[in-house]
């Protein structure tokens, strides 16, 4: 036997709805806000991800890189937003709407370490709003992921926000960090060390060192705020508050990646049990990543939630998605002739678009029967030797248990006719 590999996971049949629900519901409520769908490749050449995010632990560390045959380099999407503006810019997407809203599904990959909520593969939803300087395009997207939690009927869960101000805050914040950081340089991790001549924004979400006091007592971005990237939080928080949006000023939330200027939000679980890998989702403003990337200097805005972790989060708090798909029918049917009924009424079903089945591996009637009951289908038809005789079939309601015949001419329509379809 071989098993998955590390970092990975099987959806199984009895699981399968629940990610089919969720994706759903997603693209229900991208929908509502006016987002369109947009499907970028699984890999991208490296440097579309190496050049936006050079000193992030998932760049740094995380990444599956690898040479094709053609010797070209590449590397497996750790995340949505670079792949996407990318191909934003490589289409022109700007040419036709000033402003894109976009959203994606689909699987990324990091190599870290595993543990609940964190995989090798894993899936995200998010989306990317390009081309709008608005502080109001921010609280969209921040109550878009907001109202996405809510939908899903999830409760303890909180949004967390900070700005880390315009390209200039950002130069005043890293040299506060600089000088704070290199009397301590000494007791700092051998990646820090690193960190903090190249960015030591990254010091700040260090796995190693965050309890170290240093990291503790650092400044936070707030501090170091110009007037306007000020002015510009108030304004995101303002138009939060008319769409009441409920929100926690998190001072000293940076978030893992490079390319963020401005707002930074993440969408916490506070749910009991829940466990360490309690961030949700999370993402943020970026002002030159599309200009980084080869095209005009486009801001952008965008977020993106692990799919997994919502899930764990739906059930944590117990909420579940119903699987709806409950067959319809399922024939029984003694021998070959009956068989040969059997196949023609299956797919007359499916014709008139009810869902239906019989059985291919079981030999008798009993088998056919046990696998009748577990199907959990709404009715049963049932084919023997008087039935064909007499051109009917015996139809069973599986819940009220009654049956009765019907002329097989009508078999169908008379199912049809009973679901209401
Ligand atoms: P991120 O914070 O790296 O942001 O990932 C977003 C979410 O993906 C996380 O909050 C988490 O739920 C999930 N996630 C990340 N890594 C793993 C993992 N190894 N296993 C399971 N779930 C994981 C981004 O990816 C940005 N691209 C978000 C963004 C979009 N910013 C602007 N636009």
């Amino acid at each position: 036997m071989i098993n998955k590999a590390k970092g990975t996971y099987d959806v199984l049949p009895t699981e399968s709805h629940k990610w089919a629900s969720l994706e759903e519901k997603a693209r229900e409520i991208l929908t509502l806000f006016g987002y369109k769908e947009i499907r970028t490749p699984i890999f991208e050449y490296s440097e579309v991800f190496h050049r936006v995010n050079e000193q992030s632990d998932m760049v740094t560390k995380e990444t599956y890189d690898f040479f094709d045959k053609g010797e070209r380099q590449l590397t497996l999407r750790p995340e949505g937003t670079a792949g996407v503006i990318r191909s934003f810019v490589e289409n022109k997407l700007y040419v036709e709407n000033n402003l894109n809203k976009l959203f994606y599904i689909g699987p990324n990959f990091r190599y870290e370490r595993p543990q609940k909520g964190r995989f090798r593969q894993f899936m995200q939803f998010g989306v990317e709003a390009i081309g709008s300087n608005d502080p109001a395009l921010d609280a969209e997207v921040i109550g878009l992921a907001y109202f996405f939690i809510k939908k899903l009927g999830l409760k303890g869960v909180k949004v967390r926000i900070n700005s880390l101000g315009d390209q200039d805050s950002r130069v005043a914040f890293k040299a506060a960090l600089t000088a704070h950081f290199t009397p301590h340089k000494e007791t700092l991790c051998e990646d820090c060390k690193n960190r903090l001549d190249k960015n030591p924004l990254r010091i700040l979400d260090c796995k190693i060192d965050q309890k170290h006091p240093a990291v503790l007592s650092a400044p936070t971005p707030q501090d170091h705020l110009n007037d306007f990237s000020r002015d510009y939080f108030q304004a995101v928080l303002d138009y939060l508050d008319s769409a009441h949006i409920t929100y926690e000023i998190a001072s000293k939330l940076v978030r893992g990646l490079d390319y963020y200027t401005h707002t930074v939000f993440e969408i916490e679980a506070d749910i009991e049990g829940f466990g360490a890998q309690n961030v949700l989702g999370g993402g943020g403003r970026y002002q030159s990543l599309v200009k980084e990337l080869g095209g005009p200097d486009l801001p952008g805005i965008g977020f993106a939630f692990g799919m997994e972790r919502l899930l764990l989060a739906m059930e944590a708090e117990e909420i579940s998605f119903v699987d709806q798909h409950q067959p319809d029918i399922f024939i029984l049917a003694i021998d070959k002739p009956a068989r040969e009924l059997a196949v023609k009424l299956l797919f007359e079903a499916r014709e008139q678009n009810l869902v239906a089945d019989m059985d291919y591996t079981g030999t008798n009637f009993k088998s056919q029967f046990k696998a009748a009951l577990k199907s959990n289908s709404k009715y049963v038809i049932i084919i023997g030797e008087a039935e064909l005789s007499n051109k009917v079939v015996s139809i069973k309601n599986t819940e009220t248990q009654e049956q009765e015949q019907v002329p097989v001419k009508i078999a169908i329509r008379t199912i049809k006719n009973w679901l209401g379809k």
